[in-house]
């Protein structure tokens, strides 16, 4: 393809983009396509001969569209908000146009230098005190996977230079809860702790925060046991029931032990922006590590992750090779972003901030978060008063978890009941919620936040909720396939 045909097929693609984030509210929610009929839509093998742009373009809206669960539609109120603003868009597009190598600073001068700037507009825009330093990686799953090798370095004294944790006398401990995202499990067993030494330490029944005292109980009692405790992870808005673990008070038990600290807030971190949330973070300051992702409520298109550390001495340790072809003249005035996490070849992710930032504007990004936040307040109000429904946990920022609990209905009928008003409504495409299991049971989590849903839009999904369970009473619906 030559420059000029990119331009036209470019051109296309625009018009195309727009028209489709304009009409989306027209579209199905929840993908309507069957295991496997998207692949069988496809030849076996790759193209010989080239097919136009056109052609594609047209492949595109028939074939992958329908493959598509729309988040960005103002009824998805599945996971989390996984935003894509117009404005970031216009960055990553940036992004691929300019095609970069992100290997070193020298290999891209302006990469490496304007990640500096927009981590630190956003460390200055959730109340970060300048201890702090950041890079963007491409999830929170990265970015807490690098923080527990951190962590297993500190905790060992570098086994890494000798014979690994497989070297280690004592086996080094990870706490956390039930409640964690299932990504801090992951990076715990991939950074070698092992199941058997990650401890979830119990949590307050309701709010499902970690309960501090527990969480020294347990340190002192595997010191005991003769165990070496390394590291902590600290939900801020698990995913579940959006828990607010306590933060000051883990820190304080975190620096009494020499723990690492990393907090983990993927979702609730976006809250940060705003000055009235910031104190669902109290104590942040004292962590060793801070991952969350713009990309999800803020709007920052998937994928980024911003992830925050103080010793980044510690951290470069950890993380740097240097081969001989990668060294340059001016190594010691510059940062080396390959040596703050796992790759080598890093995308221009910073221009999709900087876009977003620059064009939106904070105060439209901030307004929209605390518009957000009302819609799940005014939500959990209706849920409340209305006889048979109930909100199962606290509101902490923009999920709502709930159930319909008709009289009587209790114990496995009451799940089928669950599962089949929130299948109905998900497969009718109307709108698209999560079930999820709470204490072993479903509930439904709504979560507000798409950039295009409105109170309107969340006004008809209480209807829709309210219509959908009382069919669901008299109607069974097959839940086989939730
Ligand atoms: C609390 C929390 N932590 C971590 C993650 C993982 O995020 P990522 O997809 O960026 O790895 C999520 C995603 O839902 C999350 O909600």
């Amino acid at each position: 393809m030559t420059p000029e045909e990119f331009r036209q097929a470019g051109h296309a693609l625009i018009d195309w983009i727009a028209d489709y984030r304009s009409d989306l509210e027209q579209r199905p929610v929840r993908a309507q396509v069957k295991p496997g009929e998207v692949s069988a839509s496809f030849a076996v093998g790759a193209p010989q001969a080239p097919q136009s742009a056109e052609h594609i373009l047209a492949e595109l809206e028939t074939k992958i569209v329908p493959g598509i669960t729309q988040v960005q539609h103002p009824m998805h109120f599945g996971w989390f908000p996984s935003n894509a603003s117009l404005a970031s868009t216009l960055g990553d597009i940036a992004s691929s146009g300019l095609a970069t190598l992100g290997i070193s600073w020298e290999s891209c001068p302006a990469a490496t230098e304007l990640e500096q700037v927009v981590c630190d507009w956003m460390r200055q825009l959730t109340g970060l005190s300048d201890n702090w330093q950041g890079c963007i990686h491409d999830t929170a799953s990265t970015a807490c996977l690098t923080a527990l090798l951190l962590a297993r370095e500190r905790a060992s004294e570098f086994s890494q230079n000798r014979g690994g944790l497989q070297g280690e006398p004592q086996a080094l401990i990870v706490y956390t809860t039930d409640e964690a995202h299932s990504s801090v499990v992951k990076a715990a067993l991939l950074a070698g702790f092992g199941e058997h030494n990650l401890r979830r330490v119990a949590m307050d029944p309701h709010s499902r925060s970690m309960l501090a005292p527990c969480l020294a109980q347990q340190i002192s009692d595997d010191i005991k046991a003769g165990f070496s405790p390394a590291a902590v992870v600290a939900s801020i808005g698990s995913t579940g029931v959006t828990a607010i673990d306590p933060l000051a008070e883990i820190a304080g038990i975190a620096t009494q032990y020499g723990l690492w600290l990393h907090v983990d807030a993927a979702m609730a971190g976006s809250a940060m922006l705003l000055p009235e949330c910031r104190h669902l973070w109290q104590g942040v300051e004292a962590a060793d590590s801070i991952s969350w992702n713009p990309h999800k409520w803020m709007g920052t298109i998937l994928d980024c992750s911003l992830m925050y550390v103080r010793d980044v001495e510690h951290l470069v340790r950890v993380m740097s090779t240097n081969p001989s072809y990668l060294r340059s003249t001016v190594d010691d005035e510059v940062r080396q972003y390959r040596d703050w996490g796992i790759p080598l070849g890093r995308r221009f992710r910073a221009l999709k901030l900087w876009y977003q930032l620059s064009i939106d504007g904070v105060e439209a990004i901030q307004n929209r978060l605390r518009r957000d936040l009302a819609n799940a307040r005014w939500l959990a109000d209706q849920v409340k008063q209305t006889p048979e429904w109930q909100v199962l946990a606290p509101v902490s920022l923009q999920t709502v978890c709930i159930r319909h609990q008709p009289r009587g209905l209790h114990g496995e009928a009451l799940d089928r009941h669950t599962l089949a008003w929130v299948q109905a409504i998900n497969q009718s495409g109307a709108a698209f919620m999560s079930p999820s299991l709470l204490d072993g049971r479903w509930m439904v989590r709504v979560s507000i936040g798409v950039e295009a849903t409105t109170r309107a839009h969340v006004e008809a999904l209480w209807q829709l909720l309210q219509q959908q369970a009382g069919k669901a009473l008299n109607t069974p619906i097959d839940v086989k396939n939730q």
